[in-house]
């Protein structure tokens, strides 16, 4: 049967002051349309993973936030992290726990905080995926076509299409390179973005863990005796901290041999920063956008505006700006510094 695990314990550092620590973006409404990304991700997978098989992990501080947006979903389902060891440890734990009652699982693996255009043609690219690992040993990727030496993304390198098939071989994986690489790749032709979107049976995951991360399965083995018990929580609190700190990209996917990818064209986008916000909203002939009640523009060129509170704002004379309000925070940035979000958010 397909699983849904969603990993909803990133902190979203470059969305401030609309992303904070406290309530990350994956629970806003970042694109104003009534839905939290986190409930968006959710959506999408209806009709291929059933309720009682969505698993969220989560940090601990979020779990109330989880349980509140995403109420359909079974509260045991909802696994809460002592502490953030970033992707692998979080992706373990969830499969460690899906194959002690499900050890015929077939898994999809997905962050919670991108944004997808065309959800039916996301389905059925999921459908296929799911369909070629319910057997067999394959990590599954979607490839997102690139437009730009972008370097927070993961790299593919698409080789031979399968024979009577959409996917195609992996020749190699690379998280995030450096921009001088980036740019070598998009220039190649035959690279994709990784959209972070994993899909495998149990078997392959759990296998892949313990030959490229023994650590994690190490500790994921002295935790199995309690998952389902109610000593549970207190052995994963003294247990999950000592997980090496790693994302599954670093350190499975650069390193796994059997890794497949799926070519596909949903409208994809990470929404991590304000820029990818600005293309994916409505924008008026100078490129303005808004989510907010009440936005006027005088003489303004490609801002993007953010309120959250009923506020009424006029902008005069900007081009090129972000300005974001919320819980006391104002932020009036320029869109090309939107890096630099992270650093100017430290108090
Ligand atoms: N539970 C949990 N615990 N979730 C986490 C943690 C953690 O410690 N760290 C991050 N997450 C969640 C985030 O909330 C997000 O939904 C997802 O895992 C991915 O983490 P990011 O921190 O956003 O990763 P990234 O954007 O740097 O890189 C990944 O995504 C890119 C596409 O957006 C990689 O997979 C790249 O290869 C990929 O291109
Ligand atoms: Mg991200």
């Amino acid at each position: 049967d397909n699983h849904l695990v969603i990993m909803a314990g990133g902190i979203g550092s470059r969305f401030w002051p609309m992303s904070t620590p406290a309530y990350p973006k994956q629970f806003i409404d970042i694109m104003g349309c009534g839905k939290t990304l986190i409930q968006l991700t959710a959506d999408r997978f209806n009709g291929i993973c059933p309720m009682e098989n969505r698993w969220v992990v989560t940090s601990q501080k979020y779990t109330s936030i989880v349980k509140e947006q995403l109420p359909e979903i079974p509260e045991q389902n909802i696994l809460s992290e002592p502490e953030a060891r970033n992707t692998a440890p979080c992706i373990a734990y969830a499969c460690w726990k899906i194959k002690q009652r499900h050890p015929e699982a077939n898994i999809v693996v997905a962050p919670s905080d991108a944004f997808v255009l065309d959800v039916e043609e996301f389905r059925r690219c999921i459908k296929v995926a799911l369909d070629f690992t319910q057997t067999g040993t394959a990590i599954v990727t979607l490839g997102m076509k690139p437009n730009r030496p972008e370097t927070g993304y993961g790299y593919i390198c698409s080789g031979e299409k399968l024979p009577d098939q959409e996917i195609h071989q992996v020749e190699s994986f690379r998280e995030k390179p450096d921009l001088e690489t980036a740019k070598k790749y998009l220039a190649a032709g035959n690279y994709l973005w990784n959209a972070g979107i994993f899909v495998w049976n149990v078997h392959t995951i759990t296998a892949a863990i313990r030959q490229y991360a023994p650590q994690i399965a190490g500790v994921m083995d002295e935790l199995s005796p309690s998952l389902y018990t109610d000593r549970e929580a207190e052995e994963l609190k003294r247990l999950f901290p000592t997980c090496d700190k790693i994302s599954i990209d670093y350190a499975v996917m650069e390193k796994a041999s059997n890794i497949y990818v799926l070519p596909a064209e949903f409208g994809w986008s990470d929404l991590g920063t304000w820029g990818s916000l600005h293309t994916h909203l409505q924008q008026d002939t100078d490129g303005n956008a808004q989510v907010g009640q009440d936005v006027k523009f005088f003489d303004c060129k490609n801002c993007v505006v953010h309120t959250s509170e009923e506020r009424k704002v006029v902008l005069q004379g900007l081009d090129g700006y972000i300005v974001a309000e919320k819980d006391g925070y104002l932020l009036i940035c320029r869109l090309e510094e939107e890096q630099r979000i992270k650093e100017f958010s430290q108090d």
